[in-house]
């Protein structure tokens, strides 16, 4: 087998973890057996000169993102406020010039730009997946049918102009072919505009041991280091950098044109922690996949021992993320017999893999099951508030991140 390459700098990738065979975390099939399952080998890897951890295997994307892709951001109301606080904040700080622009990456079903939109201020979303796009263009939303790449770029600034604010949210870890994007983002931007993203942060990652943000469609788990060193390369800079407490800790990072901001001083205290916590140290990362196996068989050994107790256990959330925790565990639906998840693009398929039916959420209390496992973890605080009656009335939560248990 080839030695996979970094998609950043080209070195030689160490490989640190191997889940095995994975399907898609977003292909909810209709029925078991389906001819078309696709699986690929799932396994991530440092790069030892740019730091940037990564997938080792690349999954095409128009596999993932397409017509039917289920994600549906607005499910959560604690992630529709988080996203209109932001829009807010762009509105009365990089939005205030005259007649400012603003293109999102993934803007889903426009919960983001929805508040930009009812602003009346000019934007663009660029949403390759069409089922969602068509949600975001119902509120309202200037949404373009599209993958965001160099050439997408360069179109939009020849029918736009310039961005001041270019975003994306839980989007750019999902891209592999970053050189076309920032050389795309580099060429769009204004010359004091900003590229904010926001994704999964791999200092959470590793002292959380959550281990299932890393699926197909997160191809690179950033820290501010190998940002800083992936900017740096396309001519742009990390400015600023803001800790996110949402889908179990994230990074918001800043980058301008080089040399036309000065950097917060957030910056260097963040590449300062991440060097005292060793985040591109491969002992480090091979000791976060020892406890990723230890998480595993604990979880096994729990959900099979209350099997054998004869207990009641479902699952909460059909995340992407489960994918990962139920298929690398071996979990299927003499385990866990269903999943509730209020996604209508969601029910009555089966889970990627393991083949366990989806409902909605009603099904959850009628009745309540003895012990709930919480695939949908980075919710915990808006589920268990919704759900507080199952708690009430003596039912248990399952969780595994960090380490499994029953509260
Ligand atoms: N921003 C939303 C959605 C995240 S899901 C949120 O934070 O909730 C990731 C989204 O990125 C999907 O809707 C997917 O279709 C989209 N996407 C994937 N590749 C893309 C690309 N090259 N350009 C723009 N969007 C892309
Ligand atoms: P999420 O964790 O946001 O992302 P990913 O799929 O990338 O891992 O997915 C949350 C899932 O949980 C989504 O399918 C909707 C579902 N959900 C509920 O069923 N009830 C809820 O109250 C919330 C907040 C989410």
């Amino acid at each position: 087998m080839a030695e996979p390459n970094c998609r950043i700098c080209g070195s030689v990738v160490e490989e640190f973890f191997d889940f095995g065979r994975q399907p898609l975390s977003d292909a909810f099939v209709e029925r078991a057996g389906a001819p078309d399952e696709f699986f690929f080998r799932l396994a991530v890897g440092v790069c030892p000169h740019c730091t940037m951890v990564q997938l080792v295997e690349e999954v095409p994307r128009e596999r993932m993102f397409h017509e039917d892709y289920p994600y549906l951001s607005s499910g959560s109301s604690f992630m529709r406020s988080h996203f209109s606080d932001l829009a807010k904040r762009f509105l009365a700080t990089e939005l205030t010039a005259e007649d400012p622009f603003i293109v999102e990456l993934g803007c889903n079903d426009g919960i983001m730009l929805k508040s930009i939109a009812d602003a009346g201020v000019r934007h663009l979303g660029v949403e390759p997946s069409g089922g969602v796009a068509d949600l975001a263009a119902a509120k309202g939303v200037r949404v373009r049918k599209d993958f965001f790449e160099e050439s997408t770029a360069a179109d939009i600034r020849a029918t736009d102009g310039p961005a001041d604010v270019i975003y994306a949210a839980n989007t750019l870890c999902h891209i592999p072919y970053m050189d076309s994007i920032l050389r795309g983002v580099a060429g769009l931007l204004a010359p004091r505009g900003v590229f904010v993203f926001e994704d999964p942060y791999l200092g959470d990652i590793v002292e959380r041991t959550s281990f299932d943000q890393i699926y197909d469609e997160h191809f690179y788990f950033f820290t501010a280091r190998s940002v800083r060193h992936m900017a740096a390369r396309f001519g742009l800079e990390l400015v600023d950098v803001e800790r996110l407490g949402v889908h179990g800790g994230e990074v918001r990072y800043t980058l301008a044109l080089a040399g036309a901001r000065t950097p917060s001083p957030a910056v260097a205290e963040l590449l300062e922690r991440e060097a005292g916590q060793g985040l591109a140290d491969l002992a480090v990362l091979r000791a976060f996949g020892a406890k990723v196996e230890r998480i595993r068989d604990d979880l096994v050994a729990l959900l099979t021992r209350l099997r054998d107790e004869g207990k009641r256990v479902v699952g909460y959330g059909a995340t992407a993320k489960s994918a990962t925790v139920l298929n690398f565990s071996g979990i299927g639906v003499d385990l866990v017999p269903f999943v509730c998840d209020t996604s209508p693009t969601k029910q009555g398929r089966l889970t990627p893999g393991t083949h366990i039916p989806v409902v909605p959420p009603d099904r959850f209390s009628s009745p309540y099951p003895d012990y709930a496992l919480l695939l949908a973890w980075n919710h915990a605080d808006e589920i268990m508030e919704k759900e507080r009656d199952f708690r009430a009335g003596g039912g248990r939560w399952i969780l595994y991140v960090p380490d499994v248990q029953v509260v």
